[in-house]
């Protein structure tokens, strides 16, 4: 479907801004996250064992507020003999019906095993579901429901296990009472490819989590954050520069080898019309020192090899997920401008500090 319509429907998503092209979204899938967890791929040995070591055998009850068709909860039946309970805003799926993302009845003796409803505030203003959802993100401070979501959990369970954005990693919710963080390379997902983590949190705050992906560690929450570092602005470099000298894939493409990486601005395939202020995939650096094209080359290479490393030493997780996995199933990830820029003047040759103090 696709009209003008001012002011939009609830699901009325905006595509076209200029020309006001609209097209409708699910309301239910989109306003409730109702994307249902199939499988049992989130629930390998890193989990399994937070499960076991912290909640086994006390408590034996799961409980998942946003329980939809409850596939999270039988599997931790069958698994773990556990009996299950659960609510759901909606009516007729066989829970209780209850808004869990007002509140959550408190229980001390059950662990909270959930896949809550995602969605960003912009992305819910651009969708026109604020109607639907808007109440929920006024006065939280959140950005996402997944967040709101967290946040009811933890006040009322003391073990929690949810699936959430893998954005969370880089994000500022606090993580003092997270365990752990397993990256799944997998989709647990039936209609979504959509790049998750399996968050175990516990009571004592005071944690820095331990990150997997998948069932292999990588490093603790406070390391990558290091890695990271501590950029601050340089005039040395100009971004989203139509004319400028180097060109930046910031994302991996969908074949293995269509790698994030710095390119010669004359040789990047990619028309300089299309730099926007906004442009975060696809764009040009200005680097006045950068004089000929010798240099530009010699530069380009040094910034690769100096990102490739940092992919190496953090196994891509200080990358940002992007839109699912490449055809190899390996995530596909984007590099920010923040990053971006260290790798710029580590590749010329400014000392860059590499450590930042915890969120
Ligand atoms: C992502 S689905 C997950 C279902 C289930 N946890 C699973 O993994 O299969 C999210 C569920 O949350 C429910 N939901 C959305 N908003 C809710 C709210 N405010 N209170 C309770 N449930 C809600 C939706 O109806 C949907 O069934």
């Amino acid at each position: 479907m696709a009209k003008e319509s001012s002011p939009r429907e609830l699901g009325e998503m905006l595509v076209k801004a200029e020309s006001g092209i609209t097209k409708q979204v699910d309301i239910t899938k989109v306003g409730r996250g109702a994307f249902n967890t199939k499988g049992s791929s989130w629930l390998n040995s890193v989990v399994r064992d937070f499960i076991t070591r912290e909640a086994i055998p006390f408590p034996l009850r799961a409980v998942d507020p946003y329980a939809g068709q409850g596939d999270m909860l039988k599997l931790c039946e069958s698994e773990f003999g556990m009996e299950t309970s659960g609510y759901d805003i909606q009516d007729g799926l066989g829970w209780e019906v209850n808004d869990s993302l007002e509140s959550i009845p408190r229980d001390d003796e059950a662990i909270c095993i959930t896949n809550p409803p995602y969605l960003a505030n912009y992305s819910a203003k651009r969708k026109s579901m604020w109607p639907m959802v808007g109440r929920y993100y006024e006065d939280s401070g959140r950005s996402d429901l997944y967040e709101i979501a967290l946040d009811r959990c933890l006040e009322s369970f003391d073990h929690v296990v949810a699936i959430i954005p893998e954005t969370f990693l880089h994000s500022t919710y606090p993580k003092e009472r997270c365990q752990r963080i397993v990256i799944l390379e997998a989709n647990p997902f039936e209609d979504t490819t959509f790049p998750v983590c399996v968050t175990c949190w516990v009571p004592e705050k005071g944690q820095d989590p331990t990150i997997y992906v998948a069932e292999k560690e990588i490093m603790r929450f406070s390391e990558m954050v290091g890695i990271k570092g501590d950029v601050t602005r340089s005039n040395r470099i100009v971004f989203n520069d139509p004319d400028g000298n180097v060109g930046l894939k910031a994302v991996d493409g969908t074949k293995s080898d269509d790698r994030i990486r710095f390119i010669p601005g004359d040789d990047f395939d990619y028309p300089r019309s299309s730099i926007k202020v906004s442009s975060r995939l696809m764009t040009y650096l200005g680097i006045p020192e950068l004089e000929s094209e010798e240099v530009i080359s010699e530069f380009c290479r040094r910034a690769n090899e100096i990102f490739e490393e940092y992919r190496e030493k953090s196994e891509d997780i200080i990358l940002s997920g992007f839109k699912g996995n490449n055809k190899e199933g390996k995530r596909r990830r984007r590099l920010d401008y923040r990053l971006a820029r260290k790798v710029i003047l580590e590749a010329l040759g400014e000392s860059v500090q590499t450590t930042l103090p915890q969120e």
